[in-house]
Formats: C-alpha cells, structure tokens, sequence
C-alpha cells in the first residue's frame, strides 16, 4: 500500500463500486488499511458504497483497539486474519513473536471450559465483534474452530486477554 497514492486508491476504490452498480459485487471490503487510508475511501468525493469490511491482522497478540473502535464508529466490521496466530512459516512470519496458542492465559481459561487455546482465541475475537477466518488443512481441527459458540467468556476474561495484546504482527507485509 505504501506504493499506491491517494489518487490510485480513490481509482481503485471507484472502480470497485462500479462492479457493485454492475451486479458482480454485493458489498464491497478492504483489507490491511489503517486509520489514514479508511479516512481516504470514507472522504472520497461522491462516495456511493462505504466499505463493508477491513480485512485485517487481528487475535489476542494483536487487537487493534484502536482501529477497531475506528472501524465500530463507521460500521466497518473488522475480520481478523491470522486469528490463530499464523502456521509460523518463517518465509512470511515474525516468528520473534512467542506462538499464540501457547499463551498460559489462553491455556488456563480454555481449562475451565473444557476448550483449547485455539477456541478461546477465536471466542475472544467473535464475542469483541472480529469475524474470525482461522485457516486449517485438518478436519478435526476446522470442526474444532467452529465449537466456539456453546460458551461465552466473562467479562473479566474478556479485560486479561485484551491485556495479552504486544502490539505486535505475525505477519509484518514485507514482501
Ligand atoms: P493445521 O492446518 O495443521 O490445522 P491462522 O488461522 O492464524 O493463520 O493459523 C493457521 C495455523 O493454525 C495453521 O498452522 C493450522 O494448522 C493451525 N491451526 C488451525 N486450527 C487449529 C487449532 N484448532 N488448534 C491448533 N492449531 C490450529
């Protein structure tokens, strides 16, 4: 993005309404903007679609409070990629960053449910408004990431593993 200026994305993002008016797009979304470059699209001169959706890096390392209440005060739902804290592939990873599903509060909490570190990360998102997209290639565990809808975290909960955010990416966009 940093290579796009503002009247690229004003283009892009015009063209992209022009596919909804066309019927190929029901809604239309963005993904890795921050605050400045939503402003951009938000104050775009005839803005006809507002975007739907900012597809973002989001989990329990990396909550984004700010732009999520950013995103809440415009209706923009964030979904949250990497919400499990990536595969760890050191090709596009920061794996500085100590693995997420070995966090002792996640642990902890998931204990008292009878869940795991993976559901509880993925139960924080949802339960703060973060739709989840948690990627897996085993059937067992996919099945395992939908079973977050049977038990809701206390608020308390809620507060300790907000406080586990770094403020640090997994995924830092370098390529
Ligand atoms: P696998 O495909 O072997 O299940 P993210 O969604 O944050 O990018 O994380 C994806 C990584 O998390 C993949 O390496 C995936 O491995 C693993 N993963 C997905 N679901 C779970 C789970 N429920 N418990 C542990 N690891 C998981």
């Amino acid at each position: 993005q940093g290579i796009y200026s503002y009247a690229v994305f004003i283009r892009l993002f015009s063209a992209m309404e022009a596919c909804k008016d066309a019927g190929l797009a029901k809604s239309i979304g963005v993904s890795n903007f921050n605050r400045r470059q939503l402003e951009m699209i938000l104050n775009k001169p005839g803005l006809k679609y507002k975007p739907v959706s900012n597809q973002v890096e989001c989990h329990p390392y990396f909550t984004q409070p700010k732009l999520l209440e950013f995103c809440r005060q415009h209706d923009i739902v964030i979904v949250g990629y990497s919400p499990l804290g990536t595969s760890r592939d050191e090709t596009w990873v920061n794996v500085s960053s100590p693995p997420l599903l070995k966090d002792p509060v996640l642990n902890a909490i998931g204990k008292k449910y009878n869940k795991t570190a993976a559901q509880v990360a993925l139960r924080f998102s949802i339960q703060r408004g973060v739709v989840v997209i948690p990627k897996s290639f085993n059937p067992q565990r996919i099945r395992e990431n939908f079973q977050i809808f049977d038990f809701s975290l206390t608020e308390k909960e809620m507060k300790e593993i907000e406080a586990l955010n770094k403020n640090v990416r997994y995924v830092e966009l370098l390529m």
